[in-house]
């Protein structure tokens, strides 16, 4: 299949192309490079640098099956600072994604959510009709956009697959956005510097590694229409986190509790039930395993 990549230089996408090209689906990315970068597009890619607000770069690429739509504005705190721009990015630049997946004949999106729609909720692990209680503009925007992508791909005729992630982590992640504190945590211990743990460390998350979203895609490709978690189905508290990686890295130190982050949701865990019996897609690394070859990759 021919699979465009919104985003496709950025850290979940460039797993992505890897895997997608490595099963023969011919690949095509698209990125403006204001998070991600070039170094993550090698000579044999097809890329073009160019925005998803002006998708006019790809006028010549006929014959685009499908979509993964991944190119976004990330992190909960500029949401707050600057919710327009978060907007523009995430509301309107999907629209413009959806426009050209009309003109072009595109058969199916992807779309990567978030577990930021949700909010917090008491019901663990959140099922995917559970009730959307956004605190972020950064959530209301990829809530928004899911609403777009439902509404706009039924009446369109294309396929669509929603992904709400769980927090996603792996080395050529940078240390911005949702799930970056794997990345965060491992950078100050490599300094050998203490961890700062935001809030009292009691907070959990489901964390996934990027090459589990990867296969996510790939087997989305194949996957109904519908909206679906991607986890592991596994709570860890940040306390916990920060254990294992002091633990993995053989650090002989203790971390550092900081002032709680505002918008942040304070227990998350997501069941991923219905996106593995509908794909077959299993996650593969738990978040031990996913720290273990992280660490070895950063070496
Ligand atoms: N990392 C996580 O834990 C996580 C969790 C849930 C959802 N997501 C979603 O997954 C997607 C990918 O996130 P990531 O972690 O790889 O972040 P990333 O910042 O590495 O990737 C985003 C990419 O999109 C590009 N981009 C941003 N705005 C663009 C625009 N207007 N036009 C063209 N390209 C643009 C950036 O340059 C970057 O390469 C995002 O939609 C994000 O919201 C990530």
């Amino acid at each position: 299949m021919k699979v465009l990549i919104t985003g496709g230089a950025g850290f979940i996408g460039t797993y992505t192309k890897e895997l997608l090209k490595r099963e023969g689906h011919e690949v095509v990315i698209l990125d403006n490079l204001t998070t991600g970068s070039e170094s993550n597009i090698n000579e044999k890619d097809v890329f073009y640098k160019g925005d998803i607000h002006d998708l006019s770069v790809l006028d010549n690429e006929t014959g685009i099956n499908v979509i993964v739509h991944l190119a976004a504005q990330i992190q909960v705190p500029v949401s707050i600072e600057d919710p327009i721009y978060d907007m523009k990015q995430n509301i309107e630049g999907t629209l413009k994604v959806l426009e050209f997946a009309k003109k072009s004949k595109v058969k199916k999106v992807i779309f990567a959510s978030s577990a930021a729609v949700y909010g917090d909720n008491d019901n663990l692990p959140i099922q995917e009709e559970s009730k959307l209680k956004p605190m972020s503009p950064y959530g209301i925007s990829k809530m928004t956009a899911e609403k777009y992508i439902e509404t706009l791909c039924e009446i369109n005729n294309i396929d669509y697959v929603i992904l709400r992630y769980a927090n996603v982590f792996g080395p050529k992640q940078s240390t911005r956005g949702e799930g970056g504190v794997i990345r965060i945590f491992y950078d100050a211990l490599a300094e050998d510097q203490p961890p700062q743990i935001e809030g009292d460390g009691g907070q959990t998350r489901d964390f996934i590694y990027v090459e589990d979203i990867a296969k996510a895609h790939l087997y989305s490709l194949n996957t109904s229409s519908g909206v679906y978690n991607v986890s592991t189905n596994k709570e860890i508290t940040i306390n916990e986190l920060c254990k294992i990686m002091i633990q993995e890295m053989e650090k002989n130190i203790s971390p550092k509790h900081i002032e709680a982050r505002k918008g942040d949701i304070y227990r998350s865990k997501l069941d991923n039930t219905k996106f593995i019996t509908a794909s077959g897609c299993k996650p593969s690394y738990s978040v031990e395993a996913g720290i273990r070859k992280m660490i070895k990759e950063l070496e």
